[in-house]
């Protein structure tokens, strides 16, 4: 969390009344609050069509504080103290005459409390709202120019940032028409976890794990993503997605960044960026076969989580019933730089697997002799570090050791670190962290322009030969389970296996 002072700026949220803004943006912005990480001028305004005024707003995010937030019960004091930033501006971002109705708003506000005018836009919209929005910022004059000296104007962008690496691009191209790079934020929320920063502190903040980091060393690297729900109500939204979309192109790439890059120049936004980009353009261009041979598609059919019955995706509200879309994929990556050529890394997210968890699990190869066998120790399990994303945050690593008594045996034991236990206290939500280096203007943990269509790049090439030779064998796994057997064989075809967290 940034250390400096607070930023008194606009901090302005499209879509102020959609779930993303009552689950996450306005709970960190309570915590920011409480936490006295805003300035004591900040104001936030919620824009929308379906809110009738501030009162309305400020009830509607009071009950959404309660129900999301972490404090429980809600401080009511805090609250009110709170509750006297928000204002909410009624209008159709789509209508140009709305946005300048809201400057005066702004304006006026600004003037009352003392605020220089620089402004955070959250864009919680839909993505189809995002260019018509762009637009009618610059053109309603609510976009100060980079080069003037003063107030200065962000955007934040949520995922999905394009749709496939043509519509990345040309979103791109939109948001460059009125907004320079370094005032757009394009955010992916798994780089805000505490977590995930911790990937690089383990690896560069430490002298003994990076001598190790390497082909040398690694025998391969596997990524998860797994979830215990299925779609949860968006059906629509998914069966126009997909995991592949939704999962890999951002949180799973980010993931494989962390691990894969080289120690940056500094811990700096581009020195950080430079690197990640160099990752995803390190990474082997597959040829339609090999997309068939190292990808895996699977959807869910019904099965049963933690001994209930659960319906199969084709089953879900607003799916159709002969749907091929993918509730999970896996991929084989190769990436072919210095460090880690011929070092396999497999990615893999799905719905309803057995339970939820985000881990990246670093496999080292054997030793080179083994030196127990005459002891009747045949074989050994490789050291495998295993970093905890989510639930149950922590780093635990795997190693041999001898079993207590007179015989030679050797067991795996595991070294544990706990997040929960080593760090007591309250744990920062990604969104507030995000938020407050959006306000400083720090964009190190946002996604830069060609790093989001370097990782597009690659995903539509998969997309797009999955689309020429479609799955004949959907639903391929139940729920509750670990996947198709496809990517069972995937794992087996190389001599390896999957991980069950
Ligand atoms: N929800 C999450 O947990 C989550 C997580 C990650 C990313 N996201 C992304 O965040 C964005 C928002 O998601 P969401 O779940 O919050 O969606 P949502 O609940 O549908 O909210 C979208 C909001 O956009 C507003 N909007 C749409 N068209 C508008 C228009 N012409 N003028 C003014 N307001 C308009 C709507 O406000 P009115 O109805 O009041 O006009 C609505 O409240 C999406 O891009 C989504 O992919 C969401």
């Amino acid at each position: 969390m940034s250390s400096s002072s607070p930023v008194a700026a606009t901090i302005v949220i499209f879509g102020g009344a959609g779930d993303l803004a009552r689950r996450k943006l306005v709970p960190a912005l309570f915590d920011l609050h409480r936490f006295g990480h805003l300035a004591r001028e900040t104001v936030i305004v919620g824009n929308g069509r379906s809110v009738e005024d501030d009162a309305a707003w400020r009830a509607s995010m009071k009950a959404a504080v309660a129900e999301f937030g972490h404090d429980t019960p809600l401080d009511e004091a805090a609250w009110e103290a709170f509750s006297t930033r928000l204002f909410f501006h009624r209008g159709d971002l789509k209508a140009a005459h709305d946005l300048v109705e809201m400057k005066a708003r702004l304006e006026a506000l600004e003037k009352e409390r003392g605020l220089p005018g620089s402004r955070l836009y959250y864009l919680a919209i839909p993505p189809s709202a995002i260019a018509p929005l762009v637009v009618n910022l610059g053109a309603a004059g609510l976009v100060h120019p980079v080069e003037t000296p003063g107030p200065w104007s962000r955007i934040v962008v949520e995922k999905p940032f394009g749709h496939d690496l043509a519509s990345a691009r040309a979103l791109n191209d939109e948001i460059h028409g009125v907004f320079r790079e370094r005032q757009v934020f394009r955010i992916d929320h798994y780089l805000g976890k505490e977590t995930t920063q911790n990937v690089l502190v383990f690896r560069l903040g430490n002298g003994i794990f990076e001598p190790l980091w390497n082909r040398r060393y690694v025998d391969h690297v596997q990524i998860t993503v797994a979830e215990s729900i299925g779609v949860e109500g968006r059906g629509r939204f998914f069966e126009e997605t997909g995991i592949l979309r939704d999962i890999v192109q951002n949180h799973v790439l980010q993931l494989l960044c962390q691990v894969a890059m080289e120690p940056p120049v500094a811990f700096e936004p581009n020195a950080v960026r430079d690197e990640k980009v160099k990752v995803l353009r390190s990474i082997r261009p597959q040829t339609p076969e090999e997309v068939l041979r190292d990808t895996v598609r699977g959807q869910y059919g019904a099965g049963s989580i933690d001994g209930q019955p659960v319906p199969g995706y084709r089953q879900e509200p607003n799916v159709s019933p002969a749907s091929l879309r993918e509730t999970y994929a896996a991929w084989k990556v190769q990436i072919d730089n210095w460090r880690w050529a011929g070092v396999p890394f497999y990615l893999r997210a799905g719905k309803r697997m057995p339970k939820r968890v985000t881990e990246i699990a670093i496999t080292f190869k054997t030793p080179p002799i083994a030196l127990f066998r005459k002891t009747g120790v045949l074989t050994q399990e490789p050291n495998v570090l295993i970093l905890r994303i989510q639930p149950d945050e922590g780093i635990a690593l795997r190693f041999g050791a001898k079993q207590p008594g007179p015989t030679m045996k050797v067991d795996t034991v595991k070294m544990d670190f706990r997040y929960a236990d080593a760090f007591a206290g309250k744990t920062h939500d990604a969104y507030e962290r995000l938020l407050l280096d959006a306000l400083h203007g720090d964009s190190t943990l946002f996604a830069r322009r060609d790093e989001v269509e370097a990782a597009w790049e690659h995903v539509t090439n998969v997309l797009d030969v999955w689309r020429g030779n479609p799955p004949s064998d959907l639903p391929n796994y139940e729920c509750g389970t670990w996947g198709p057997e496809a990517a069972m064989e995937l794992m087996a075809r190389d001599g390896r296996r999957w991980r069950r967290p």
